[in-house]
């Protein structure tokens, strides 16, 4: 039989197939509630400018509550034949409330409506990254507060490059994910404009109010050219640009749990909460919520490039194509958000080795710029030619199989004669970092300073 919505002009029903691959409700159903407070909205509308009745914009908006309870408690029966979620909203509607149900769709298209869907839910996986990168800030700046001028090494090319302190890399990254905030309350700041309203695609001849739909909602203005309303999705892709990079420093992150966790490096110990074992290997603990933090991004990516190419290339305005937006978001906001508990999580839990970092933080001769500098400070010596003899030191002590401070002061003026014992206090790996006290340096009192900034900031 033909369908029930748009059916008028046909003889047939879609084939099996046909309606296999235009069915959406089978995810699409995630906006329910976005749909329902969309029509209510649309309503309410219709009735203040006495397009529909007081009597049916009450009857609709007690049908949609009921709707919204029948969802809610899971009792709603969602069919494929009715292919999306705002056919099945207005069809139930129809069964509890009959003619006012029929009216409800005056002035509205689903080219609209879906848009308005979409946008009040991409809107609040803005606010919900936003809440979860705040409890991710909180987890590290317990961290970066408890080990402030705990040293460990600092890496370049994952080679020993200068001692930093723990509480410093931890603050890399509360840097990072405010980054990330930003993006995201940028993303949804531009997004925050009604498409409802737009129709089809031209707009109506009813005398809609824009202005009072787009209030009711939330937003702060209706769009103003009902082409772009219906036919963009630049603010899901913006939500998926600002998940890809937030789900780029959150593997980065993992990564570094993945390596510190190691026998060989020991940096760090996850909580047996946040640690998997193995069915064969007794003495195993795997990281593998880090390594599937890691993994997750790929999918955020994947929705990232998937939703550019379905948009890439699309007339104006609505096109099916567009349908397929939903999924790719879905799960890129699903994994982002799993992604942050985990690394919440993990980073509360964390158990940090002073010890171990600090025993690390002078192998592969750390502290030769601190040399190099020395020879700068104390001794006037031009960095270039600093830098040569303190690179002849390093040598030195790499042929006797030593650290730097291992060579003896006579040693050390045969490769120059400027050289005096005070050379010894600039090689330990906490002067090292009490040193770099510059803006925004490693040295223990500036990391503190960030913290209490970062502290006052998310109060
Ligand atoms: N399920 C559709 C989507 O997600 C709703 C809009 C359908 N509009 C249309 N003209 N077929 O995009």
């Amino acid at each position: 039989t033909a369908n029930a919505m748009w059916g008028g002009r046909f003889a047939f029903g879609p084939d099996a197939v046909m309606e296999a691959i235009n069915a959406s409700i089978g995810f699409d159903q995630r906006l329910a509630a976005q749909d329902i407070a969309g029509s209510r909205a649309h309503a309410a509308m219709l009735a203040a400018v006495g397009i529909l009745s007081d009597r049916d914009a009450e009857a609709i908006r007690e049908g949609l509550l009921a709707v919204m309870s029948e969802i809610e408690g899971g009792t709603f029966r969602f069919s494929t034949a009715l292919e999306d979620i705002h056919m099945n909203v207005e069809s139930r509607l129809g069964e509890l409330i009959g003619e006012p149900a029929k009216r409800l769709h005056t002035a509205r298209s689903r080219n609209d409506q879906v848009a308005v869907d979409f946008r009040l839910w991409v809107r609040d996986q803005c606010d919900a990254a936003e809440g979860a990168l705040v409890a991710l800030q909180r987890a590290l700046l317990g961290q970066a507060e408890r080990g402030a001028d705990w040293v460990m090494p600092g890496f370049t090319h994952l080679q020993s490059a200068q001692p930093v302190t723990w509480g410093h890399h931890m603050m890399a990254y509360v840097e990072m994910l405010g980054r990330d905030r930003g993006r995201f309350a940028d993303a949804r700041r531009r997004m925050n404009e009604s498409p409802l309203g737009a129709a089809a695609l031209a707009g109506t001849s009813f005398p809609i109010d824009r202005e009072r739909t787009a209030r009711e909602l939330g937003f702060d203005r209706p769009m103003a050219n009902s082409l772009d309303a219906v036919s963009d999705r630049d603010f899901a892709l913006e939500f998926l640009s600002a998940a890809s990079l937030c789900a780029m420093h959150l593997s980065r992150l993992a990564e570094e749990l993945v390596i510190w966790s190691t026998a060989q490096f020991r940096f760090v110990r996850l909580s047996d909460r946040f640690s998997t074992g193995s069915s064969i290997m007794p003495q195993k603990r795997n990281p593998d919520a880090a390594e599937l933090v890691r993994a997750k991004t790929g999918r955020v990516f994947g929705a990232s490039v998937a939703l550019l190419t379905i948009m890439k290339g699309l007339p104006l305005a609505y096109s099916k194509d567009m349908q397929e937006d939903k999924e790719q978001v879905f799960d890129a906001a699903d994994s982002l958000m799993l992604a942050l508990a985990a690394t919440t999580g993990m980073m509360e839990d964390l158990q940090p080795d002073p010890e171990r970092m600090r025993a690390a933080a002078g192998a592969g001769f750390a502290t030769a710029t601190d040399l190099a500098d020395w020879l700068v400070r104390a001794k006037g010596m031009p960095f270039r030619e600093a830098h040569h003899v303190t690179g002849a030191l390093v040598a030195l002590a790499e042929t006797k199989g030593v650290d730097l401070s291992d060579l003896s002061l006579g040693e050390m003026r045969e490769v120059h004669d400027g050289i005096t014992d005070d050379v010894f206090a600039v090689l330990g790996v906490d002067n090292s970092v009490r040193s770099r006290t510059s803006f925004g340096g490693t040295a223990p009192e500036r990391v503190r300073e960030q913290v209490a900034r970062w502290r006052e900031m998310l109060g």
